[in-house]
């Protein structure tokens, strides 16, 4: 049994920090953020707002987008780098709050977390266990991020993206996943603990190689699209949509070079939230969505890479008409 999407639901919170903001707290300039990343602005959760906050906004408006019933949902995959706390999940936490049953979990790719959940969530419907799964994607970023490290603080943002999926009600739905992670490049980008303050021990930072994770990050995005598009029996020529990370706009037009693929087939959204990690391939979907550039039948791939190092890429079929499962 095909799995599809139902619907498609995000939540950013109202926070605003402008590239001029960050010109006033690094040794950085507007333009250079602009040219090196596309990003003009990301979004910043307040101090009492947290991973499961954005994830149950999320969570909710793709579930009245679909016009299904939270107490129905029937399992939770999340994923985040940025949980409210290491026990609870995230996902039980969210469950509780919406009133859903079945299992729940957090999982964590880093930025390849998304479709990795979407992988997970599609064995669960396909194999008849779950009628109707959420998979959210939630991060908080900007509060593991050193607002004193230029390398790393222009890029990153926080907000959150779900989709409920079920069974397809039509034959299209999801037609391949490919996973992949090669921990060999774990020290490329990975969070630590800060140097300790007066006040007491520093809060966890990213570190990053931008360079190597850029040049690691153009390879995979076409490998992985390509992979994935061989397992599905599906040509690129036949693709009108690729959603990719959205991790810097330089990033995703040099993997459409690689594929050979016109700069309007991606999918690039970063402009306005910078890297949200897991976040980042609902909130661009949603986009699309938005801007009437999905129609049924139409094969989309999402494509995406993270620590780890990770990636994953699925190929999917749009369903028409979004019908909800029973
Ligand atoms: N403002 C101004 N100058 C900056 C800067 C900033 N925010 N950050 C770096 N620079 C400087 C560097 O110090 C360097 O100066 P130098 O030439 O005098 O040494 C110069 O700009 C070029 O640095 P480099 O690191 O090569 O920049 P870049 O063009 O690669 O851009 C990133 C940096 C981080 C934007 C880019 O490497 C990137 O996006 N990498 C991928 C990151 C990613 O995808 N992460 C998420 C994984 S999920």
């Amino acid at each position: 049994m095909l799995t599809s999407i139902k619907a498609v639901g995000t939540h950013v919170p109202q926070g605003v920090l402008t590239n001029a903001d960050l010109e006033r707290m690094v040794e950085t300039s507007a333009t250079w953020i602009r040219e090196r990343t596309g990003i003009l602005e990301r979004r910043i959760a307040a101090p009492n707002e947290g991973a499961t906050d954005l994830a149950v906004m999320a969570a909710e408006d793709a579930l009245s987008r679909a016009g299904l019933r939270p107490q129905d949902t029937d399992l939770i995959v999340l994923s985040t780098s940025t949980p409210d706390s290491t026990f609870p999940s995230c996902a039980a936490r969210v469950q509780e709050r919406l009133s859903a049953r079945g299992p729940a979990f957090d999982i964590q790719a880093a930025c390849s977390g998304f479709l990795y959940g979407l992988s997970v969530a599609d064995q669960f419907v396909g194999s008849g266990e779950a009628r109707q799964a959420l998979v959210i994607g939630t991060e908080t970023l900007t509060k593991i991020v050193n607002f004193k490290d230029r390398g790393t603080c222009v890029v990153f943002g926080d907000g959150a993206g779900a989709v409920v999926v079920g069974p397809s009600s039509d034959g299209a739905g999801i037609r391949s996943c490919v996973l992949g992670s090669d921990g060999q490049g774990g020290d490329l980008i990975y969070v630590a603990p800060g140097a300790p303050t007066p006040e007491g021990p520093g809060r966890p930072e990213i570190h990053m190689d931008g360079r190597k994770v850029f040049r690691f990050a153009t390879e995979i995005l076409a490998q992985a699209t390509l992979e994935a598009l061989e397992k599905a029996g599906v040509a690129l020529e036949d693709v009108s949509l690729i959603v990719p990370h959205q991790a810097n706009a330089r990033i995703i037009e040099a993997a459409a070079k690689r594929l050979g693929v016109a700069p309007e087939v991606m999918v690039n959204n970063i402009a306005q939230y910078g890297n949200t990690s897991t976040a980042s391939i609902p909130l661009a979907l949603r986009e699309a969505i938005d801007a009437g550039r999905v129609a049924a039948g139409d094969f989309i791939v999402l494509v995406g890479f993270g620590a780890g190092l990770t990636w994953g890429a699925c190929v999917l079929q749009w369903e028409g008409g979004g019908a909800a499962p029973n």
